[in-house]
């Protein structure tokens, strides 16, 4: 069965033009100018009034990661619903090789996590706690065989995920080999160590200090390096995840300025979200913002220069980074000490919304909030152009969406796993209307159509982004 969505206006990052998209089986089959599809034995969704933009793609998520102590609260049922109900079709969530384990069985793990669970389509990254020489066959193997074409490193997370400077190089080294991308979470965990132990020496242990003792000097310092040994691995590819500050930024321009393949996203927390309003509320109540890279200061201009990151492309993708944790019994572990409240906020289900926000207040273009959410991720990470654009012979993800409605956010009305919301009563202009995957209905009328095992698994190539 054949579907038309009809008299909408179709958003793709070249452009925005009126269009009636046919959708046959699980791909796109053809655009027409309005009206002129032809005749047949098709439904209809209405989207005048409406925007249709490829489904968005976020590129980073941690469905039911054991971290600090407890898991992430979403599972990838819940976690891929919640993004189905916001607009997000694919995700790309981390599998990962934990220290001393093998790294083929930390992706047999996640694959066993996600099949037949999922909503939506997925495919992983893998994270690598520990390079070695096993690590780096295994790099190979995952291109070549397994749909799996980067591979994240931590400077921060000294006994858990950490890798050294030696590590990092040997890793890239091999990416600038075989073809693959390294993703950096950029800071300095041996220097921000010190600085904890030396707040909870003085008794500085209310979450606040989660993001007192992670200076953004040490983002930028971290940054600066990751670029630096790129560089020396002969311009490996390098993308910076969860950039939150601006002098970070400034590194990541520079390095574009001078012609490198490096690249950058950030999250909605970072463009709204702040150090003294949430990580420094009352009593324990922080606790609910503590992740990492953290929130910044709004005495500084992080916000409108990570606006105008997105605007210049030195940020090229916005992810959530959703990583959920419940405020109680799991949150609650860092009850008198912050370095033990599990990092990682929730947000998987509000990105579009959040960042269509951008093009309301003036900030970002249409065509630049599609590129942001869904265009660039897909070719950052090898899944275009069978995701992230409306073009014929794409998978069948679509978003209808209206700028005349209006989105709640808070815990009353989200899908996530989460007893409490980061954007607890935001009011925002926008809302999704109707999402389609693979030319299935999820959400229509404000009904949810969607199910448990919907989801594949997807095989991802090379990064098509690279300079
Ligand atoms: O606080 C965060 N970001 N938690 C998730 C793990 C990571 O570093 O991305
Ligand atoms: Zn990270
Ligand atoms: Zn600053
Ligand atoms: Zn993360």
């Amino acid at each position: 069965m054949a579907l038309l969505i009809s008299g909408g206006t179709v958003v793709g990052p070249t452009g925005t033009h009126r269009a009636d998209v046919l959708v046959e089986g699980e791909t796109i089959a053809a655009l027409f100018a309005p009206g002129r599809a032809p005749d047949g034995d098709h439904e209809t969704i209405d989207a005048t009034g409406k925007y249709v933009i490829p489904g968005g793609i976020d590129a980073h998520t941690h469905m039911e990661l054991p971290f600090g102590g407890t898991n992430a609260s979403d599972t990838f049922e819940t976690g891929t619903r919640a993004a189905a109900y916001g607009g997000t079709t694919t995700i790309i969530d981390f599998a990962v090789q934990r220290t001393g384990e093998v790294v083929q069985d930390g992706l047999t793990a996640w694959h066993v996590k996600a099949e037949g669970n999922c909503h939506v389509d997925y495919a992983f990254h893998m994270i690598l706690g520990g390079v070695d020489d096993d690590a780096l066959k295994a790099m190979d193997q995952l291109v070549a065989d397994e749909g799996i074409s980067s591979f994240k490193l931590f400077m921060a997370y000294p006994g858990v995920f950490y890798s050294d400077d030696g590590q990092i190089l040997r890793a890239m080294q091999r990416a600038r080999e075989n073809g693959a991308m390294i993703m950096m979470h950029a800071e300095n965990g041996i220097a921000i160590d010190v600085l904890v132990r030396q707040a909870l020496a003085r008794g500085d242990t209310d979450p606040i200090h989660h993001g007192l003792t992670r200076p953004e000097a040490l983002e930028a310092e971290a940054t600066h390096r990751a670029i630096r040994l790129a560089e020396v691995a002969r311009d490996c590819p390098l993308y910076i995840v969860h950039l939150s500050a601006s002098q970070a930024l400034e590194q990541v321009a520079a390095a574009r300025d001078a012609g490198r393949n490096v690249f950058a996203e950030t999250c909605p927390q970072y463009l709204y979200l702040t150090l003294e309003d949430q990580l420094g509320a009352p009593g324990f109540e922080g606790a609910k913002w503590v992740c990492s890279t953290p929130l910044r200061s709004k005495h500084e201009s992080h916000h409108r220069d990570l606006w105008q990151g997105l605007r210049s492309n030195d940020l090229a993708v916005v992810s959530t980074d959703h990583c959920p944790f419940c405020f109680k019994d799991q949150k609650e572990l860092g009850l008198g000490d912050f370095s033990k409240i599990p990092n990682g906020i929730g947000g998987v289900e509000h990105r579009v919304d959040l960042l269509y926000q951008g093009v309301v207040d003036g900030k970002l273009t249409l065509e630049r909030w599609v590129e942001t959410i869904a265009t660039t991720p897909a070719r950052m990470f090898g899944l275009y152009p069978r995701k992230g654009v409306l073009a014929p012979g794409s998978d069948a993800d679509i978003v209808v969406y209206d700028p005349a409605g209006r989105t709640s956010i808070g815990v009353g009305t989200h899908h996530m796993n989460m007893d409490h919301s980061a954007y607890e009563g935001y009011e925002i202009a926008g809302r999704v209307d109707a999402v389609l995957s693979r030319g299935t209905v999820l959400l229509s009328d404000g009904t949810y159509h969607g199910r448990r095992g919907h989801g594949r698994f997807l095989r991802r190539g090379l990064s098509t982004y690279l300079s």
